[in-house]
């Protein structure tokens, strides 16, 4: 039987750039499927560190986009646009979306949209779309990690840092990551990294060194910057990669250039969300093809730390500006 869809619904909106208390229940239009769009009923969706930037007015929103927070979601597919035949109604996917994920309903492109992993909550699935589609996309599509190869992921305690641990292992390279504290190293170790350095009591230029004996670390996956930026140079080997995916420490360093030349390093970064509709499908077609089925295997979990109802918004931001949290942390309509 096809689900009843209401005409409104409660969302989230930002009354003004600001701290979290700004963020306030409100009602709008349930969205209608564009054609090639599926409209879902989120059961979840992942906030994001971009998501508190936005809340600012720090964070420039695509063109076009929504001005609700949230870039991704599970849930049940509700209404099909015209033209879409990857997705029936009824079926439950997780999507990466442009904005909305803080609404009862968004409608995301059917290539954005993947299955609900084998043995995934489907709550907890949404929370999966933008740290797997960011980790593939830099270390695997853009740092081109290969098995057998040492890779590091700053702020390894992080949405992004656990999937960065966990796929590299998977794929077998070696993983290091940096966290700041004991209790989110321990985490990083529960997760599979070979070595967890608690950056607040340790160099991780020096730990990188001592764990390669010497050679360097062939990929680096950073959100940090700043001050971190000549270290991790320094830190790479012989044709090693360094990709940024943030720089919250600060965007303007003085770097000695001759390393990347005496080295051959390669220095890369990208941003997803305002990307084309079709390159964020190709990403989620290379994680449907060589991701997911890792699931199934049982090499990778699920990383949420708490779940939130949706209209308590703030005190989730608030979770994440605090740092405190390890993984992700999931708002629930
Ligand atoms: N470019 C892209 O495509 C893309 C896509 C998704 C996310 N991102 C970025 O990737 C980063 C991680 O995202 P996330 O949602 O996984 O973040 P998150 O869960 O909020 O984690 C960020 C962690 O980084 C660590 N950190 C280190 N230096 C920090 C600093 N100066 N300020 C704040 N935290 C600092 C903190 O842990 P410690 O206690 O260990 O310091 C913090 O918990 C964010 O900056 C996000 O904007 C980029």
């Amino acid at each position: 039987m096809p689900a009843t869809i209401p005409l409104t619904q409660r969302v989230i909106e930002i009354k003004s750039p600001g701290g979290p208390e700004n963020l306030v229940p409100a009602t709008r239009p349930v969205p209608m499927p564009k054609p090639g769009e599926v409209l879902i009923k989120i059961a979840g969706a992942g906030v994001n560190r971009a998501d508190c930037l936005q809340r600012m007015g720090r964070y420039p929103v695509p063109p076009g986009a929504s001005d609700i927070l949230g870039l991704e979601c599970s849930g049940r597919i509700v209404k099909t646009g015209e033209g879409v035949s990857a997705w029936k109604e009824g079926e439950e996917v997780c999507a990466l979306l442009v904005g909305d994920g803080y609404s009862e309903y968004a409608a995301a492109p059917a290539e954005q949209c993947l299955p609900i992993p084998s043995g995934v909550d489907l709550v907890d699935a949404g929370g999966l779309p933008e740290t797997f589609a960011t980790v593939w996309s830099n270390v695997f599509e853009r740092m081109r990690l290969k098995s057998g190869e040492t890779f590091l992921v700053q702020g390894g305690s992080s949405g992004i840092g656990i999937t960065a641990i966990q796929l590299a292992k998977a794929f077998g390279a070696k993983a290091l990551a940096t966290a700041g504290s004991e209790e989110k190293c321990r985490s990083c170790r529960e997760y599979g990294a070979d070595l967890a350095i608690n950056y607040k009591t340790e160099d991780f230029l020096e730990a990188g060194r001592k764990f390669t004996q010497g050679r360097g670390v062939d990929a680096v996956l950073d959100m940090v910057g700043g001050n971190y930026i000549a270290r991790e140079l320094a830190l790479l080997a012989r044709e090693g990669r360094l990709c940024f995916v943030a720089l919250m420490r600060g965007a303007k360093v003085e770097v000695d250039f001759t390393l990347i030349q005496r080295k051959h390093l390669t220095v890369t970064a990208s941003t997803l969300r305002p990307r084309p509709v079709a390159e964020k499908g190709a990403i989620m077609s290379a994680l449907c093809e060589k991701v997911w089925p890792l699931w199934r295997e049982g090499k990778l979990k699920t990383a949420t730390y708490r779940r939130f109802p949706l209209a308590e918004a703030a005190a989730a931001h608030r979770l994440m500006e605090s740092s405190q949290h390890i993984g992700k942390i999931i708002l629930v309509p």
